[in-house]
Parts: structure tokens; C-alpha cells; sequence
């Protein structure tokens, strides 16, 4: 109950799926801090589900500017922060044939250079000893038509994981990435139409070789022992959540 008590932590996209999975469990084991999105009524519902111990920042994670209003309004809240969580990410799908410099432009400025500049911003606020924890993929390892570019985007978070805690080693700071696998959140409402969402569900459990798809509190309890110190010995690892499904054979 108590692996993260009173460590201060921000959550980008903690107001939705995986990211909220994390915020509560997080919560469950003693963490403060804030949550961050842009949908003003999802980080409303977040935070009065997560209680007083989390504010809710609503802010663009891929405007540096706004990324510089979060670590100065959390450590205002809160004092420094120990615990950062690059959640945050998302992005449409197509091939290479068809997607455009535009499409390309969006999709890595959201999945690697937010990452990038949330850590580099996090860093004055943040204490010496802190752990960050990166959200990538499974799609980094395995190529499906249309998931090109979001893959690359992924498999390159999973190497800032090395790079930053090559980079912080003088900090003792940690940073490792989880690569969740198909993870049941509103992410599926981006993709799917509306009335084949469970049927698109049903299909993706049955392939998974622990026959259901992800919990977020899957990737929630994983991220708790990421910020937490019995990962003490792991910097720049990847720890992948994914039921079986990336390297099992069903
Ligand atoms: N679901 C899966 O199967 C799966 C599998 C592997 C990896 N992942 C990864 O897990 C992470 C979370 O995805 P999810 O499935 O939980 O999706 P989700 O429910 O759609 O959540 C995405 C979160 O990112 C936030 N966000 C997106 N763009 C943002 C921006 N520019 N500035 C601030 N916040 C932004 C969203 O908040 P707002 O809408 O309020 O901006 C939302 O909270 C992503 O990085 C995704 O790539 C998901």
C-alpha cells in the first residue's frame, strides 16, 4: 500500500486509459501529484475519482511552453517531483504510401519529441533518486500494414529509456519503458467504429495467448513497480506488458 508514499508524480494522459490506470494505482500506494491532458471534462472526472491528493493541468504536451507550466505548477503544488510518467501518445494509422509529411510531422511530434521535452523540462523540478517511466509499445516489435510510423515512433521511445539514463546517471536517476500490448481504453473509440468496438475486442482476446486483452491496472501495477524502489537495479530496461502476445505463438 505504501511503495510510493508521498512521492510527488505527473501523469501525462493520466486523464484517460492506461494513464489513468496508472494515476490510481499510483494512488493506491500512498503517490501525490498531478494529472495531465487536454479534454477538460475527462481530467475533471479523473481528478474527483482520484481525490484531493491530484490536481488535474490541462496542457498540449507537445507545446514546450505548456510543458514548462506543468513541472512549475506541480512543484508549486507539491515540491519537487519524483516520479515522471511519458504516457501521453496516441496517433492515426496508414502506410507508407499514403501517409504525408503532415501526418508524419503530427505523429512524432506527439509520440517522441513530447517525451523527449517532457523529461527535459521535468529535470529542474525534478528530485535526484527520481524514476521515469516511459510508455512505448509491443507495436515496436512487430510491423502490422498501417502501424509503421507509430511503431518507429515506439521503438525509439524504448531506446530514450537507455538514453536518458545514460544521460541522468550523475542524477541516479532511473528511466525504463513498459510496451503495453492491446490495452482495453477510450483509445479503441479512435480507431474503431462505434458498433464493431466489442467485436474488434472479442477478436483481439482471442488471439492473445492469455485469451483477454489488457486492464489499464495491468499497465498500472507494472508502472508502480517502475517508479518504485524495488526496480532499484533496472536503468533503461524494458518491461513488456503484453499477455503473450508479441512473442508467444497461439
Ligand atoms: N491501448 C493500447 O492498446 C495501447 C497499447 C500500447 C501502447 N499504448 C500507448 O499507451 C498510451 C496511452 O494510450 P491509451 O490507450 O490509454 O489511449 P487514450 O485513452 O486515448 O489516452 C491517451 C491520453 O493521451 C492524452 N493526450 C493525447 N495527446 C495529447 C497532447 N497533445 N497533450 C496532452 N495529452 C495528450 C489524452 O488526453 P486528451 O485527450 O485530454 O488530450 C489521453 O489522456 C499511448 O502512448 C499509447 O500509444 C496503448
Amino acid at each position: 500500500m505504501d511503495k510510493l508514499k508521498n512521492k510527488v508524480a505527473v501523469i501525462t494522459g493520466g486523464n484517460s486509459g492506461i494513464g489513468f490506470g496508472i494515476a490510481e494505482a499510483f494512488k493506491n500506494e500512498g503517490a501525490v501529484g498531478a494529472i495531465i491532458g487536454r479534454n477538460q471534462n475527462t481530467i475533471k472526472s479523473a481528478v474527483s475519482q482520484l481525490g484531493d491528493d491530484f490536481i488535474g493541468i490541462n496542457a498540449d504536451v507537445t507545446n514546450l511552453d505548456d510543458l514548462d507550466r506543468i513541472f512549475k505548477e506541480t512543484s508549486g503544488k507539491f515540491g519537487k517531483v519524483d516520479i515522471i510518467v511519458a504516457n501521453a501518445g496516441g496517433g492515426s494509422t496508414g502506410t507508407v504510401a499514403d501517409f504525408s509529411e503532415a501526418d508524419y510531422d503530427k505523429l512524432m511530434d506527439l509520440n517522441l519529441k513530447s517525451i523527449y521535452f517532457t523529461v527535459q523540462k521535468a529535470l529542474p523540478y525534478m528530485n535526484d533518486g527520481g524514476s521515469i517511466v516511459l510508455i512505448g509499445s509491443n507495436a515496436a516489435h512487430r510491423a502490422h500494414a498501417s502501424f509503421t510510423l507509430y511503431g518507429a515512433s515506439k521503438a525509439a521511445v524504448i531506446y530514450l529509456a537507455k538514453g536518458f539514463s545514460s544521460d541522468l546517471l550523475n542524477r541516479k536517476i532511473r528511466a525504463n519503458v513498459i510496451t503495453p500490448g492491446t490495452t482495453d481504453t477510450p483509445a479503441f473509440d479512435k480507431f474503431v467504429p462505434a458498433d464493431q468496438i466489442e467485436a474488434v475486442k472479442q477478436h483481439f482476446a482471442s488471439v492473445m495467448p492469455i485469451g483477454r486483452i489488457g486492464q489499464p491496472s495491468d499497465i498500472g501495477n507494472a508502472a508502480v513497480f517502475l517508479a518504485s524502489d524495488d526496480s532499484a537495479f533496472m536503468l533503461g530496461a524494458e518491461l513488456l506488458v503484453d499477455g503473450g502476445m508479441t512473442y508467444l505463438a497461439k
